[in-house]
């Protein structure tokens, strides 16, 4: 058979995807091929830009966007030594997000469609970050149950398939990853604030407070962290709002206050996950998003897990925060299955 034949059935069989994400603060593209071989995964981070604000700033977010999304996706291209006209469908986040955000990545993935004349697919940036996991861990481990956890979103999925994932309970007001953000505020630590929380609670005595943690009264998982955020700042202001939050150093028990936050968020996040996974029958948890970067989230959901003979499995830490692999991975997932999407496509926030 001749080669370049050969070359071309080779090139039709792999399906090589260039994936796009810009939903949040991190500018991101990639090159994957066949939903799991990471030829290139190139991330700009906004953390410094965003970091004086103690959080994100939207507009900051989009212009930020908008200078560095195309040498972001000219550099995916070339570490993967792709060139446009190699690829098979170009996959974007498209929800949810900030919209000014989203909007600088749908808009530059359907300029390189139309030019390139290759399909657009259109990825929800909850699933892709379940696809973070299932791209290294493999298909093997469905069905199972999905904890997404990170600065923006807590909410666990029934993943019965790549492309059948149901949202099965969520948080009813903030996000694992915003409270330690909120914390680690309080205590006078640098944003982001998990990976400060975190390295503070090393020092301190997980069960010196006992702060509260929420449970569901219907029997339905589901997560609240805005009262542990508040029994953190009563704990360390007082009750009386009239009172200052004090400065970091007149703050005695800091890493016992750390150590415990940690600890109430960790109990309620493991505690909710391996219920959910009794209840839909999975014997695999997926713990995914930037906070499933937690040494002590990952040691106490793993050794619960095995417990109850159930496997727990997280991402390597490069894939949990926000990464455009695992779009290109679920969008490979999508293109294989027809659902691609035309010129029309639309950012939406929800
Ligand atoms: O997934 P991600 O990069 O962005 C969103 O989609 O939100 O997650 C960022 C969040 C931040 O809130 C950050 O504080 C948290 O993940 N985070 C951590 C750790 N590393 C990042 N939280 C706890 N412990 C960590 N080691
Ligand atoms: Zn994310």
């Amino acid at each position: 058979m001749p080669w370049r034949l050969l070359s071309l059935i080779v090139h039709l069989l792999s399906g090589l995807i260039l994936g796009i994400e810009s939903s949040c603060d991190e500018c991101a593209a990639a090159v994957v091929s066949e939903g799991v071989e990471i030829r290139s995964s190139v991330v700009h981070s906004q953390v410094e830009e965003h970091a004086r604000f103690r959080g994100v700033v939207p507009e900051i977010a989009s212009r930020s966007h908008l200078r560095t999304m195309l040498p972001t996706i000219d550099a995916a291209l070339e570490r993967a030594s792709a060139r446009l006209e190699d690829l098979d469908a170009i996959a974007v986040t498209s929800r949810p997000g900030l919209i000014g955000s989203l909007l600088v990545g749908v808009s530059a993935a359907k300029g390189l469609a139309m030019a390139s004349r290759r399909p657009l697919v259109a990825v929800h940036h909850i699933e892709a970050h379940v696809h973070s996991a299932l791209m290294e861990a493999g298909l093997g481990v469905l069905p199972c149950v999905a904890l997404v956890v990170s600065g923006g979103h807590t909410a666990l999925y029934d993943v019965r398939g790549p492309l059948e994932l149901e949202c099965i309970g969520g948080t009813i007001d903030d996000a694992a990853g915003e409270c330690f953000d909120k914390i680690a505020a309080i205590l006078g630590l640098p944003y982001p604030g998990g990976p400060a929380v975190a390295s503070l609670a090393v020092e301190g005595n997980p069960r010196a407070i006992a702060f509260p943690r929420y449970r569901p009264k219907d029997g339905r998982p589901g997560f609240s962290f805005s009262g542990l955020k508040t029994a953190v700042l009563y704990h360390v202001r007082g009750r009386n709002p009239s009172n200052p939050t004090p400065p970091p150093a007149a703050i005695q028990d800091r890493a016992d206050v750390a150590a415990s936050a940690q600890e109430a968020i960790v109990d309620m996040l493991v505690e909710q996950t391996l219920a959910a996974a009794r209840q839909f029958a999975s014997n695999t948890v997926l713990v995914v998003g930037g906070v499933a970067c937690n040494s002590r989230l990952r040691e106490q959901m793993r050794s619960q897990a095995q417990a109850r003979r159930l496997r727990s499995i997280f991402p390597s830490p490069a894939y949990c925060t926000d990464n455009a692999a695992m779009v290109a991975a679920i969008g490979w997932h999508l293109w294989r299955a027809g659902r691609t999407a035309d010129l029309a496509l639309d950012a939406s926030p929800r």
